[in-house]
């Protein structure tokens, strides 16, 4: 659906295009693990949960192909340890002959993002590959007739800003501004929307006692307002996105939309994260996707609904790092939720079928970690 979204805010943006939007919430379908459902369930539960976004962090044959003549749209990735070879047009171009081409005939495919994370980490070769590897692979799919099916973009990390508040103050960090800026030139000309991966969580565990919990959980609450625009905001999230859209602003964009590749709440933590319980994860996901389905837009952009990918389906326990890492999903690997955020009416959801035969290992693959809870660098200043 992404294809559609040449949608322009009107409080920053001087043209308001908003055709009609198929939106609902997406989910990231993370493997890391070894004990998961085959991908012919998943695509049972998803049906059964009426999910029709999925995400992915790599391009799994075995699930793109389990999908075939599904309704379900798929994002999929380039991950970190592949950007350098997708630097070559040569490359990039099989890597989409081989893993794109072959299935997106019948099987949606709207969005390759290319590297995770890369902006807000330290590596600065890997920085340096980003720009290169999206643009060849926006070319090759050019090349094969497919750059307007499918989008081209990275997923980035809060860690990318140097201040997110009050939002209006939002600004990217000078150190990345020599990748950044010409990446923003890339999403205008290409007209793909810019993706970050959102945790208030990190900000509430690292200071339990001066974030207030509703705040960052959409609960009730007087919210605080942004001294420059006068804008309240009564949850982090969309203060967050709005600090993006003002960070942007600052580098001369304001044609690019924000979409959310990566939001949730852990429901387990180790003892000293704070917050990560099975009744804030349930109350942080259930809040979003009310305001998903009310479709929502953040205060500065009230009109262009927020578009997320909730992290994640499953609770992966191959992911390394503090346990919360390891229990983000809304399902057990054995298809039984974890908690429930009234996806359904009725709020009780058909069980998956599981059975051990259909056990799909998968951690061969180095991943990097995804949700960045080790290393929550950017401070939100909440007042
Ligand atoms: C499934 O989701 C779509 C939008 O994503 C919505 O229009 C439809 O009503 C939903 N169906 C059910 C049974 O909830
Ligand atoms: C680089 O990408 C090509 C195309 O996908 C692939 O065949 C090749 O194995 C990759 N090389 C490395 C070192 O990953
Ligand atoms: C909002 O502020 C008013 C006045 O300060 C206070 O009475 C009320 O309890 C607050 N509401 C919430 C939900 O915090
Ligand atoms: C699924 O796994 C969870 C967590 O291990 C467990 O609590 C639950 O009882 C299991 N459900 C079934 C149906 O086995
Ligand atoms: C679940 O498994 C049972 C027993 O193997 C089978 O009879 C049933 O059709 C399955 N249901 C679904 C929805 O796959």
């Amino acid at each position: 659906m992404w294809l559609t979204h040449y949608f322009l805010f009107p409080i920053l943006l001087s043209d308001s295009i908003v055709p009609t939007l198929s939106l609902g919430i997406g989910i990231n379908y993370g493997q890391i693990a070894n004990n998961l459902p085959a991908p012919a369930q998943v695509l049972t539960l998803l049906g059964s949960i009426n999910i029709s976004r999925v995400k992915l962090y790599d391009a799994d044959p075995n699930v793109l192909s389990a999908f075939a003549n599904s309704n379900i749209e798929f994002v999929i990735s380039i991950s970190n340890g592949n950007l350098q070879n997708m630097t070559s047009a040569a490359n990039a171009q099989s890597w989409i002959q081989q893993s794109v081409q072959p299935y997106i005939s019948q099987t949606k495919i709207s969005c390759i993002v290319v590297g995770n994370e890369v902006l807000g980490g330290s590596d600065a070769q890997l920085m340096s590959y980003l720009l290169p590897a999206m643009q060849a692979v926006y070319t090759a799919l050019g090349n094969l007739g497919l750059s307007s099916q499918v989008y081209v973009t990275s997923a980035h990390s809060l860690a990318i800003l140097a201040n997110s508040f009050p939002p209006s103050a939002g600004s990217f960090l000078p150190s990345i501004a020599s990748y950044i800026q010409p990446i923003l030139s890339f999403h205008s000309q290409a007209n793909s929307p810019f993706l970050i991966n959102a945790y208030p969580f990190f900000a509430y565990t690292d200071n339990p006692g001066e974030v207030p919990l509703d705040y960052v959980l959409f609960e009730p609450n007087n919210g605080t307002v942004d001294p420059n625009t006068n804008l309240n905001y009564d949850n982090m999230l969309y203060a967050q996105i709005d600090a993006v859209y003002f960070a942007m602003k600052a580098m001369g964009h304001t044609d690019i939309p924000i979409k959310i590749s990566e939001t949730g709440w852990p429901s387990k933590g180790d003892p000293n994260q704070v917050g990560a319980t099975v009744e804030n994860a349930a109350l942080y996901n259930g809040n979003l996707l009310q305001r998903i389905q009310e479709k929502q837009g953040t205060p500065a952009n009230p009109t262009v609904p927020i578009d997320v990918y909730v992290f994640a389906l499953f609770n992966e326990n191959l992911k390394p790092g503090p346990t919360s890492e390891r229990n983000y999903g809304l399902y057990y690997p054995n298809g039984t939720l974890v908690y429930n955020i009234g996806l359904q009416e009725g709020g009780n959801l058909p069980q998956l079928n599981y059975s051990a035969s259909s056990i799909n290992v998968r951690n061969s693959i180095p991943y990097l970690i995804t949700t960045n809870a080790l290393f929550a660098v950017f401070l939100i200043r909440f007042q």
